[in-house]
């Protein structure tokens, strides 16, 4: 299945890029960049630098949006991500380059091009989505099906009570992505809380591949630390690679059909509420040891 990640990396996002390499089932063809744990310029040169250091090939890197929609500023969740993104790691050098186009001209050529066959993953707030579905209204109908980490079900939220960090981010974006009719999985809170890696695992993955798995490890020291601090004790959850199983092994997620909307005013801006429109896919559920067994066993067959 080919996959397009639109992604802000993020120690998270790392995980779920090196995971997503690391599966033969997936063929990951580009990643697009938005805003979000860092800056968008952070990001790309992150999302490139990871690439680098996986030693992935032909994937297609292009820089998104830099703001949420109707912003003039942005302050990225640097006590969660670190600085730069990846944990204390500064000074990642800018290597490899862009492709020519925008992140939602790539994502809109892509589609178009391979029509039905592209599944797009989006691990960071919804902006690039929203940019390429006005930018060509088709795009919805064109890819195979869009995977959102992102909203809460019954989960509480964990920027505000009511919010998950991604959709509360541009509260505008994911609106118009909910509200599209394209065929959308979304993989919010529910899911993702219950599948946490421990340092132990951590060290696993170091052991097993030194140099992913050692850098995954590295970076997320910064995160397990965030997570402690806010008595989460027990590991940190692997969000956004939750939603790239999800792309391949949806029978593993126990789903809800209903329509989504986003709160778009008050004290519970950017909540996913239900709305009479066509129906998303809400993951209630998943496989949490499966989830966290598969992450370290596709770890280990990197170098
Ligand atoms: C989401 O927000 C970011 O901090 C993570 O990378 C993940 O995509 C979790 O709410
Ligand atoms: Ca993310």
């Amino acid at each position: 299945m080919k996959l397009i990640i639109d992604t802000d990396p993020g120690v998270d996002d790392a995980l779920a890029i090196a995971l997503a390499h690391a599966m033969p089932e997936l063929e990951l063809i580009a990643l697009t960049a938005i805003f979000g744990n860092t800056f968008v310029e952070q990001s790309n040169r992150n999302a490139r630098y990871l690439l680098d250091l996986l030693g992935a090939e032909g994937v297609l890197v292009a820089e998104g949006a830099k703001l949420p929609y109707g912003a003039d500023t942005y302050e990225p969740s640097a006590w969660v991500h670190g600085k730069e993104g990846y944990g204390d790691i500064e000074d990642i050098p800018q290597v490899g380059a862009n492709t020519p186009e925008t992140a939602a001209e790539l994502l809109v050529k892509l589609t178009a091009d391979n029509p039905g066959e592209v599944t797009v993953c989006a691990i960071g707030p919804l902006t690039n989505i929203a940019d390429a579905l006005r930018l060509d209204p088709t795009f919805g109908q064109n890819l195979r099906e869009l995977v959102i980490m992102g909203g809460a079900y019954e989960c509480p939220g964990n920027i505000t009570p009511h919010a998950e960090a991604n959709i509360y981010h541009d509260a505008v974006a994911a609106e118009e992505v909910f509200a599209s009719g394209m065929p959308i999985r979304m993989v919010g809170l529910d899911a993702t809380m219950k599948t946490l890696l421990t340092s132990d695992d951590f060290a696993e993955m170091a052991e097993s591949s030194p140099k992913a798995g050692g850098f995954v490890d590295h970076i997320s020291q910064f995160y397990l630390q965030f997570y402690r601090s806010v008595g989460v004790t027990n590991g940190c959850p692997m969000h956004d690679s939750t939603a790239i199983l999800a792309c391949a092994y949806p029978d593993k997620f126990e789903w809800k059909d209903h329509g989504v909307a986003v709160v778009q005013t008050g004290e519970e801006i950017g909540d996913t509420v239900a709305a009479d429109r066509p129906n998303t896919k809400v993951a209630l559920d998943v496989d949490a040891d499966w989830a966290v067994t598969f992450v370290k066993d596709a770890i280990a067959t990197l170098d």
